[in-house]
């Protein structure tokens, strides 16, 4: 079974950005913690800030993978290439979100990807990313 991160911009800064929202682990912490906690997986973790280079491993790995968990960032609300990407690939997409989006700046609670995604994963910290992996296996 192989499942892959996605995590767009700013989420490079989890663990000094904005604690109040998103807490005080870097994702490199937590990912080690899924490594243990899903040993049999391959899990693959990427990051990237820009729109295209996220399309382009979207692209690379869409094919081949069993399953993407992909938290688009600001990306979510507005990127049409983004959610045409994941239109374009055979893995099955879910849609994390760190933050309550809905319990945010209204312009957060638009989701132009999560048509074309399994579904959504929102509010539940970075617990959200384990239950995904679950939903795959
Ligand atoms: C986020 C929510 C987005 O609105 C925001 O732009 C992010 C992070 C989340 O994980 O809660 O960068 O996707």
């Amino acid at each position: 079974m192989k499942i892959a991160i996605i995590n767009g911009p700013n989420l490079n800064l989890l663990g000094k950005r904005e604690p109040g929202i998103y807490g005080n682990e870097p994702f490199e912490d937590y990912f080690l913690k899924l490594k243990q906690l899903f040993a049999d997986v391959e899990l693959e973790y990427f990051q990237n800030n820009s729109e295209g280079n996220i399309i382009d491993i979207l692209h690379e790995i869409g094919f081949t993978y069993d399953g993407i968990l992909l938290n688009a960032g600001a990306y979510t609300h507005y990127s049409i290439a983004i959610r045409d990407a994941i239109a374009a690939i055979k893995t099955p997409v879910l849609e994390i979100h760190i933050s309550n989006v809905h319990a945010r700046e209204e312009f957060r609670h638009k989701s132009v990807i999560a048509p074309v995604c399994k579904g959504t994963i929102a509010g539940l910290g970075m617990k959200g990313y384990a239950l995904g992996i679950n939903y795959f296996l």
